[in-house]
């Protein structure tokens, strides 16, 4: 399976933070926090931090004695970080980098976690060996990998294709589509942690002022830079035929979406 590789077009960052995040990452974190919580001392990272919505939900929790930093090789997604976090919470470190290459000392943190990033890493094995490096022993990773079932890109990546080709539609879906995950449990063992457990979570994606919404997920997805070219009367017929395939979700003003992420925990050995 080739991996599509999550670069956005200018822009895209605020519509992710303003309305991805609310919609289905905001409340994500919130479900990855309960799963493992942060403790006072705790080094943590949040590797492909994006807009930093996991590391700000830790920050809120977290005790002064807690240090928080953020990771992403995406610089867009760091300036609109930074933009929002709230300094009166307490800092958060961000850091432009990319995850086979870390600017981190060995075992710097003893809690690593991953938030929909691991699914567009090229090169796993590196990127797991380097998650390992930047772990203490004894240190806990908690990743999140959606697991298929997203109703809203199927049907985005149906129309896609009926407007475009396949490829625009691969693309569209491909950040639910993992390929990896028959072997993943074993290749997290091989980067040399222990205790590798997978379970799933349930989350429910509302998305309100679903036209507009729509148009916001479609623009705000690594398929929004393949799309800049298109004219309006042409992306609001997209967004129609989107909006019609999806009225069987329809509750109220909101269209209430499944969607289910897989979340593995492990711990850092020697
Ligand atoms: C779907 S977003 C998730 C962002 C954030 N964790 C969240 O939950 O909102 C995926 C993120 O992975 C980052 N990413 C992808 N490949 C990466 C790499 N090789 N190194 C660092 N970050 C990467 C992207 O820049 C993007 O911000």
């Amino acid at each position: 399976m080739v991996k599509n590789d999550f670069r956005l077009a200018d822009g895209a960052a605020r519509i992710y933070e303003e309305q991805k995040v609310p919609a289905l990452f905001g409340p994500l974190a919130v479900a990855t926090v309960e799963r493992m919580p942060p403790q006072d001392g705790d080094r943590i990272l949040d590797l492909a931090c994006g807009t930093g919505i996991l590391a700000r939900t830790l920050r809120q929790g977290a005790s002064a004695d807690t240090k928080i930093t953020g990771a992403d090789f995406n610089a867009g997604m760091l300036a609109m970080a930074a933009e929002v976090a709230d300094p009166a919470l307490g800092p958060i470190e961000w850091h432009e980098a990319n995850v086979i290459d870390l600017p981190f000392a060995d075992g710097a943190f003893n809690k690593l976690y991953c938030q929909q990033g691991f699914q567009y890493f090229p090169e796993e094995q590196a990127a797991l060996r380097e998650m390992h490096r930047v772990m203490e022993l004894g240190g806990q990773l908690l990743m999140t990998i959606w697991r298929g079932d997203s109703a809203l890109f199927e049907a985005v990546a149906q129309v896609l294709a009926e407007h475009f080709d396949q490829a625009m539609a691969d693309k569209a879906m491909s950040p639910f589509r993992y390929g990896g995950r028959d072997s993943l449990i074993e290749r997290i063992a091989a980067a040399r942690f222990s205790d590798v457990l997978r379970d799933s979570l349930p989350m429910d994606k509302v998305i309100q002022n679903s036209h507009e919404a729509i148009e916001l997920e479609i623009t705000g997805s690594p398929v929004g830079a393949d799309l800049t070219g298109v004219d309006t009367a042409h992306m609001q017929e997209i967004v129609a035929q989107c909006h019609a395939a999806l009225d069987q979700y329809r509750q109220g003003n909101n269209l209430i979406l499944r969607q289910t992420t897989d979340v593995y925990l492990a711990t850092a050995n020697a």
